[in-house]
C-alpha cells in the first residue's frame, strides 16, 4: 500500500507529507457582513481536510471590486485577515499545509456587487453568463474595459492581499489565472480585443498576469507562490477555445521556467473538446516536458488515475475537487483502500452547516 506515490512525501521547494492536493473551491459559507471566515464553519471544515499534503482554500477576492458570487470570503480586510488565522493554525496545528487562493472574477460578476457600476475586464464583451447574486442568479453585463490605471491597482490589490496572506499564516498562494476569471479574460482571443499593451500578440495578452507575479514575488519567496491554469476551458464561464488558446499556454507555462514557484497547477478538460475543429492535447503529458518545476494536475481523478499519473511522470501532485467535498478524511481512505463518500452537489453554494462540516471520517469508523 505504501507503494502509492500519492501517498510519498514531495519536497522540492515545500514540504508536502503527500502528493494528495485539496482543489480550490468555493463553498459560499462567509455569509457575514465582513465576508471573512468563521472560525466555527471554516475553521472547522479545514481542519478537518488536514492531512491532505496541501489545502489550496477556496477562491478569495483580493478587493471589494473583484468579487462575483455572494458568501465568499475576502483577503483584503482585518476582519478577513482575522478569521483566515484561526483557519491556518487549526491546519498547521494538525500538520496540514495550507495556500490561500487570490481571486478576482473580472467580468463574472454583476453590478449589484458593485453600487451599480460595471464589473471589470479585459474588454467590454459580455461573457453571457450569469451571476449568482443576493437576488439569486441574473445575467451577467457588459463589462467595463479595464484603464491602464485600474490594471495598476488590481496588481497592487493583489501584492496587498499576498502581505495579508502571510500576515493571516498561509504557508503561500495561488493566483486563480484560471477558469474564464479576469486573467484568463486577458489570456483569451474571444475576451481580449484590446489594441494596447494588453492585447493582440500573446506576449501581450498575458502582460497583466506576469505584473501580478512579479508584484507578489516582491512580497513573497517565489517558493511559496502557486499559479492555476485551464488550458482547455471552453463552453463554460463564457470561455471559448480557438488555435491560439493552447499555444497561449505553451509561452505562459515555458516562461514560468525564469521563475522558481512552489507548483504550476493545471486542469484537464471541464467539458468535451474533441470534437473541435482543432485537436486538444491531454494537457498534463503536453506541458509536462514543457515545466521543469513542480506541476499538479486536477479533474476528475480518482486514487487509481492519481497514482497512475504520478508512475507515468506527467505530473508531481494530484489536486481533487468534488472527492475531498465528501470526504475529509482523503489521505487516510486511499491509505486504506476505502470507499469514497458522495457528495451531495446541492449543498455546494449553500450557507451553513449542513454538506460542508458534517460528512463522516470513516477511516475513524472502520481503522
Ligand atoms: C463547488 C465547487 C467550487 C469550486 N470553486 C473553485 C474555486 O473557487 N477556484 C477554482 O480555481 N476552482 C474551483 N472549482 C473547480 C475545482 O477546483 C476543480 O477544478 C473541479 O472540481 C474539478 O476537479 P474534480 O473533478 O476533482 O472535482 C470548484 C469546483 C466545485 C465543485
Amino acid at each position: 500500500m505504501s507503494k502509492q506515490r500519492l501517498l510519498t512525501p514531495y519536497t522540492k521547494n515545500i514540504n508536502l507529507n503527500n502528493r494528495v492536493v485539496m482543489a480550490p473551491m468555493t463553498r459560499s459559507r462567509a455569509d457575514n457582513k465582513h465576508l471573512a471566515p468563521t472560525d466555527e464553519l471554516h475553521g472547522l471544515y479545514y481542519e478537518q481536510r488536514a492531512s491532505a499534503g496541501l489545502i489550496i482554500t477556496e477562491g478569495a477576492q483580493v478587493s471589494t471590486k473583484a468579487s462575483g458570487y455572494i458568501h465568499t470570503p475576502g483577503i483584503y480586510s482585518n476582519e478577513q485577515i482575522e478569521g483566515w488565522k484561526k483557519v491556518t493554525q487549526r491546519v498547521h496545528d494538525k500538520g496540514g499545509k495550507i495556500f490561500i487562493q487570490l481571486w478576482h472574477v473580472g467580468r463574472m460578476s454583476h453590478p449589484d456587487f458593485h453600487n451599480g457600476e460595471l464589473p471589470l475586464s479585459a474588454s467590454a464583451i459580455n461573457p453571457n453568463s450569469k451571476s449568482y447574486t443576493p437576488e439569486g442568479f441574473k445575467e451577467t453585463v457588459t463589462p467595463k474595459e479595464m484603464t491602464i490605471e485600474e490594471i495598476k491597482e488590481t496588481v497592487k490589490d493583489f501584492q496587498n492581499a499576498a502581505i495579508n496572506a502571510v500576515q493571516a499564516g498561509f504557508d503561500g498562494v495561488e493566483i486563480h489565472s484560471s477558469n474564464g476569471y479576469l486573467f484568463h479574460q486577458f489570456f483569451n482571443g474571444t475576451s481580449n480585443k484590446r489594441t494596447d499593451n494588453y492585447g493582440g500578440s500573446i506576449e501581450n495578452k498575458t502582460r497583466f498576469f506576469f505584473e501580478v507575479l512579479d508584484a507578489i514575488k516582491e512580497v513573497i519567496a517565489q517558493e511559496k507562490i502557486g499559479a492555476r491554469f485551464n488550458p482547455s476551458l471552453d463552453g463554460l464561464f463564457g470561455m471559448t477555445m480557438d488555435k491560439n488558446t493552447i499555444p497561449t499556454f505553451e509561452y505562459i507555462i515555458k516562461k514560468l521556467n525564469d521563475y522558481n514557484l512552489a507548483y504550476v497547477h493545471l486542469s484537464e478538460p471541464f467539458t468535451d473538446v474533441s470534437e473541435l475543429s482543432f485537436a486538444v492535447p491531454k494537457i498534463a503529458k503536453h506541458f509536462r516536458p514543457l515545466y521543469n518545476g513542480t506541476l499538479m494536475i486536477n479533474t476528475a481523478f480518482d486514487q487509481e488515475k492519481g497514482n497512475k499519473i504520478i508512475e507515468e511522470g506527467h505530473a508531481d501532485l494530484v489536486a481533487y475537487g468534488k472527492p475531498y467535498i465528501s470526504n475529509p478524511d482523503l489521505v487516510e481512505r486511499f491509505k486504506n483502500n476505502l470507499d469514497l463518500a458522495e457528495w451531495d452537489d446541492d449543498t455546494f453554494y449553500t450557507t451553513g452547516a449542513k454538506g460542508y462540516i458534517d460528512y463522516p471520517i470513516a477511516s475513524k469508523e472502520i481503522i
